[in-house]
């Protein structure tokens, strides 16, 4: 009964979301808890940790999510759940919360992919005729470019060869002493610094191809802030606080540098008029901005994920109405799989 709204559980790595969202895409509620306190002393996700915490928190996110939305399980025509690519033990806690609840309602289930879940954030706040489209999705497990002729069979252009981007960015702060989740610590501490003060390499920027790496850059601004244990004799500037800045401008400008280089060569290769950006930093004010510069100039339209659906979000799986308008529904013996479907 698509006159009636979906039911979404996102538990993918350490946020535990759920969302309630209309056939007409609008969003009736979106509940998001984070366990960013519990992980940052680790200055990363601890698996473990992570899937305790989903357990403590899956039914209370679930039941608030629903309220808001004023709605029961009478009121809902199916329950999406992202079931890829993820931690196992996280996604095994939305996904047997998300069957249990199409069992006992009696309600279809539908599996999200996590990374084309994060295009379609875009589609939330631009419309649908926002297909078909070039995209990115830039977060803290994946930097992924994407030919979209449609939300979902979208496939697979390119990636990072090493680190993803957010992490350079969480490896970043780490090795700075900024605190946990690194991105949003980084930009706003380089919003003192010059971008130029410290020169850093844009590792593969120049090859026409999709391929990019992050942690010959990350390692770079370790040997720039720590010492390089290659040449120990060469002095090394105090790491205080307006070296921190500068270290932090320089590194963000590099990884900009990177990801809009790239960004150009899959407008490039797709011939797609319109980018789509998606995930945690895609929220960075920096990449936004030269994601703008880029798509002026070659006169693309520019969608990138409204901030409260950048970082992971249950709202962003409303990407199942799409799959349910196509009948693909899921079995309840369906599994989870941690890594990229392609
Ligand atoms: O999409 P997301 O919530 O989780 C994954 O699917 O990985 O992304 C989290 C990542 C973290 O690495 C975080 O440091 C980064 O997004 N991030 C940012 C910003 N806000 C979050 N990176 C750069 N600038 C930001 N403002
Ligand atoms: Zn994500």
């Amino acid at each position: 009964d698509s006159s009636k709204p979906i039911l979404a559980i996102e538990s993918s790595c350490d946020e535990t979301a759920a969302a309630v969202i209309a056939a007409d895409r609008s969003v009736l509620s979106s509940v998001v808890s984070t366990q960013a306190a519990l992980h940052e002393r680790f200055g990363g996700v601890v698996p473990e940790i992570a899937s305790r915490a989903h357990v403590e928190r899956i039914l209370p996110v679930l039941k608030e999510a629903m309220d808001e939305a004023g709605v029961t399980g009478a009121d809902l025509s199916a329950i999406a759940v992202v079931t890829h690519p993820g931690l196992v033990g996280s996604l095994l806690v939305g996904v047997t919360a998300a069957k249990t609840l199409a069992a006992v309602w009696g309600l279809p289930l539908v599996a999200v992919d996590h990374l084309r879940a994060h295009l379609y954030a875009c589609r939330l706040a631009f419309g649908e005729d926002i297909f078909p489209a070039c995209g990115l999705v830039v977060s803290g497990g994946h930097t992924n470019w994407y030919d979209c002729p449609d939300p979902v069979r979208s496939k697979l252009i390119g990636s990072t060869i090493d680190d993803a981007a957010g992490e350079a960015f969480d490896k970043v702060a780490r090795l700075l002493g900024l605190p946990y989740p690194g991105g949003p610590s980084v930009q706003q501490a380089a919003m003192k610094g010059d971008p130029e003060a410290v020169p850093l390499p844009r590792p593969m920027m120049n090859r026409p191809d999709l391929a990019v790496s992050f942690s010959g850059l990350k390692t770079a601004v370790r040997y720039a802030a720590l010492g390089n244990p290659n040449s120990p004799e060469a002095p090394v500037p105090p790491l205080d606080e307006g070296r921190i800045a500068d270290l932090a401008a320089s590194f963000q400008a590099a990884a900009v540098d990177v990801i809009v280089g790239k960004c150009e060569v899959a407008l490039k290769q797709t011939g797609r008029p319109t980018l789509l950006v998606g995930g945690g930093v895609a929220a960075n004010r920096a990449l936004r901005e030269g994601l703008t510069e880029l798509c002026n100039r070659r006169q693309v339209r520019l969608c990138i994920a409204p901030m409260e659906y950048c970082v992971d979000n249950a709202a962003m799986a409303g990407l199942a109405w799409e799959i349910v308008e196509r009948g693909e529904f899921a079995p309840l013996d369906c599994d989870v799989t941690p890594g990229l479907v392609r």
